[in-house]
């Protein structure tokens, strides 16, 4: 039997996907009990300073909304109003190893639709505004308290020449002050608006994308453009005088359309786009090569210590196809088990595997081990 999670309201992840997922919101009171937050409003603003990290500070004066974009420096915090702004910083889950933790209570969901964790701080009174996002989310309050109010039937009318969208003509339908370890889960386009009541108020949104069709389309379109090669050229040896030269004939066009014809894909390509496309790192991100070791040394290392993805890797596999950060691995079968592990939970104690398991591990994950996507290990691996 499945078992119900306090983190779901006592429901459990299958009970939660059937009924609220995608469709209705749920307040879940005390999903993390004594959740007081991972990081300080200083250590916050202190990431919003770092160069590879992506922050805003939205504000509003006398009605009129503004956003700055990070990094900033230290001037730019003593410098706020006492209210109306508020400190958002994205992808916090690629910077604090904690916020990794506390994404992986959220297993219940495919690791391809998370799209990140962001931490927002304001005093009181601060708020990006009633808006709707495109995303799943599950807003949850860590340190002081924040007034949710939220409307599933809003009028998604905008306010004219913001700079964030933002909307005209909000009402609650529903309101609830969330404390720390309280969370709120809001299917895509909900109305939202969060207003901090105290002056410690972060939250943490748990994001979880969804491509839009258009993206996937262009997206494939180009991998299509990678992936296939058709052969010979347009030959028109039955060519017959036309009325005229310049008209594109009927019998051209036909052809033409019988070339085309030729490029086909199957769910083995569109599962092969997926895991290349969707493991691709934003492209803000950077990875940092480590001093490259030979394959030898990797396999003695792996005998003493395991591996980890690397903050910001994402890996993925369909049957026993496995990607990393866009890249495909070769894997051959009698690893494939432990690379599931090491997708899935982003770790792998590699010293418990005989010596040709982690000669074939070695083997596989060497580049990925230079290029930075994973690295070593000596936490304790369950
Ligand atoms: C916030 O944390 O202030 C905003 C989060 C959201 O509305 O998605
Ligand atoms: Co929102």
């Amino acid at each position: 039997m499945e078992k119900s999670l306090r983190l779901l309201n006592n429901l459990s992840p299958s009970q939660f996907l059937a009924e609220y997922w995608q469709k209705k919101p749920l307040l879940i009171r005390q999903a993390i009990p004594n959740f007081k937050g991972l990081l300080t409003p200083d250590e916050l603003a202190g990431l919003a300073c770092e160069e590879d990290v992506q922050s805003r500070i939205v504000k509003v004066v006398d009605d009129q909304w503004s956003v700055d974009h990070g990094p900033f420096d230290e001037a730019a915090f003593s410098s706020l109003p006492n209210t109306n702004w508020s400190l958002l910083v994205q992808s916090v889950n690629h910077h604090l190893p904690e916020a990794a933790d506390l994404l992986s209570q959220f297993n219940f969901i495919p690791h391809i639709r998370l799209d990140d964790l962001m931490v927002s701080y304001a005093p009181t009174g601060g708020s990006v505004g009633a808006h709707v996002d495109a995303y799943d989310v599950f807003l949850l309050q860590g340190s002081g308290k924040r007034r949710w109010k939220i409307n599933t039937k809003a009028d998604l009318t905008l306010i004219e020449n913001a700079p964030i969208a933002i909307l005209k003509h909000f009402e609650a339908e529903h309101e609830w002050i969330l404390e720390p370890g309280d969370m709120l889960y809001l299917p895509p386009n909900v109305a939202h608006h969060g207003i901090a009541e105290d002056d410690t108020c972060m939250t943490y949104s748990i994001g979880f994308r969804s491509p839009k069709a258009q993206e996937l389309a262009y997206a494939f379109l180009e991998h299509l453009q990678d992936t296939t090669k058709l052969t010979g050229l347009y030959e028109d040896p039955d060519l017959t005088p036309q009325r005229h030269p310049a008209e594109i004939s009927a019998a051209m066009v036909k052809k033409v359309e019988a070339i085309l014809q030729k490029i086909t894909w199957n769910v083995d390509s569109v599962a092969d786009f997926l895991g290349r496309y969707m493991s691709e790192p934003k492209p803000d991100i950077t990875f940092e090569p480590q001093e490259p070791i030979s394959v030898n040394d990797f396999i003695s290392l792996l005998a003493e210590s395991g591996l980890q993805l690397d903050l910001r890797s994402q890996m993925l596999f369909s049957k026993d196809n496995f990607y990393i950060n866009g890249e495909s691995l070769n894997v051959p079968p009698i690893i494939v088990n432990c690379l599931q592990t090491l997708a899935d939970s982003r770790k792998l104690d590699t010293t418990t595997y005989n010596e040709q398991i982690r000669q074939t591990l070695a083997v596989a994950l060497h580049e990925a081990y230079n290029a930075g996507y994973v690295q070593l290990t000596n936490d304790d691996l369950c």
